[in-house]
């Protein structure tokens, strides 16, 4: 049987001043309705998974929030971690805590802060991606690149295996410099790792054994406790000694060479929401390309546009945002904060956000 595993760690700062550390992009409403990230990816899952086999891994600082936006979601399947340890210490947790309830379980791990335009393709891409784990490989779901982004992991495309659109993955490679991202996307031989995988949580947890044997030793204790009065102690004790590493550095790259990884091309509207110009290329716009995101409430005064273009507004606070004469902006309302700046350097608000932190 399938499990879902719902990652909800990292704050997101790009998307600055609305994601913060007290409330991170995931728990926000910005998938054009008044479901919040978080929530999208796991009504995503209902065709692969009932709820009670939907697992979400997060910080003991979002655990109550967490809970109370998933309400179908069993309490105890909210993994609460005591601090972030990156992405492959959170995996692994579920892996290990699911493997106790069933040991033959297949088990897909999703990002919270990704956009999916096309569920019912999603569906399809994740069950082709099932017959590939259950030939035993770690699978991706590889996206078309578009760009030299540097802040992916890329996806060498091999030969097909069997007759399905199932491809083994020559190469992983996480996060490459800008020159070679470039290469890649010019050879047209690569895909992007979209950060969502299937396999069998045995199939991961020995290779997770070959490779990192510290951190599968630490996971394996605290899922021994885990059902025990002992959690919270082992938990304590083992989880800040964990290696802070990604999954994809972790794992991924390490199993690509040694012929382990597959991968699936997914067509399904993909978008991982990094910064506010990405987030207004998916939403829909009005005829002059605004755009206005998680305004869903007619009731409050929101949004005046008069003669703009190309804007992405974020009203969050009820009060009005009016706008005149201006195009290709970013501007976000925040009870404490307001962010201004042109959509081509959305990206850039992380660096801003580094010097608040270095001022503050
Ligand atoms: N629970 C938990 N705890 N989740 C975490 C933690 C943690 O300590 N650290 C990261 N995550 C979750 C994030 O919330 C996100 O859903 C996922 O793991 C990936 O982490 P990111 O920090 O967003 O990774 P990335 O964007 O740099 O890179 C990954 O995603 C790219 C696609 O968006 C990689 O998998 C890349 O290869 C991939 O291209
Ligand atoms: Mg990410």
């Amino acid at each position: 049987a399938l499990y879902g595993v719902v990652l909800a760690g990292g704050t997101g700062t790009r998307l600055w001043p609305l994601s913060r550390a007290g409330h991170p992009k995931f728990l926000h409403p910005l998938t054009g309705t008044d479901r919040s990230l978080l929530q999208a990816t796991v009504d995503r899952l209902d065709l692969l998974a009932p709820s009670e086999r939907i697992f979400v891994v997060t910080g003991v600082a979002h655990a109550a929030a967490v809970s109370r936006q998933l309400s179908t979601v069993p309490d105890e399947n909210v993994l609460v971690e005591p601090s972030p340890r990156d992405s492959c210490a959170a995996i692994a947790l579920a892996a290990a805590v699911i493997a106790r309830r069933d040991p033959e379980a297949m088990m897909g791990s999703f990002a919270s802060d990704h956009l999916i335009a096309d569920k019912a393709q999603f569906t399809e891409v994740i069950q082709q991606a099932i017959a590939g784990a259950r030939q035993g490989l770690l699978m991706t779901l590889g996206i078309t690149p578009t760009r030299p982004e540097t802040g992916y992991g890329y996806l060498e495309c091999g030969s097909a295996i069997g007759d399905g659109p199932v491809m083994a993955v020559e190469e992983f490679k996480e996060k490459p410099s800008y020159d070679v991202a470039e290469s890649y996307v010019k050879s047209g031989n690569y895909l992007w790792n979209a950060g969502m995988f299937v396999w069998r949580v045995d199939v991961f947890l020995s290779e997770l054994s070959r490779q990192q044997p510290q951190l599968a030793a630490g996971i394996s204790r605290i899922a021994q406790a885990w059902d025990s009065p002992a959690r919270e102690e082992v938990l304590g004790e083992v989880w800040p000694t964990l290696p802070r590493i990604s999954v994809d550095y972790a794992v991924m790259e390490g199993a690509a060479t040694v012929g382990r990884v597959g991968t699936v091309p997914g067509d399904f509207g993909w978008n991982d929401v990094g910064d506010f110009h990405t987030l207004g290329e998916v939403l829909a716009s009005d005829q002059a390309g605004n755009v206005v995101v998680g305004h869903n409430d007619d009731s409050k005064p929101g949004v005046l546009l008069h003669e703009t273009e190309g804007l992405v507004v974020v009203p969050t606070t009820g009060r009005l945002v009016a706008a005149m004469g201006v195009r290709d902006l970013v501007i976000v309302d925040t009870p404490d904060a307001v962010l201004v700046c042109p959509r081509d350097r959305a990206q850039e608000v992380k660096q801003l956000v580094d010097q608040l932190k270095d001022s503050g």
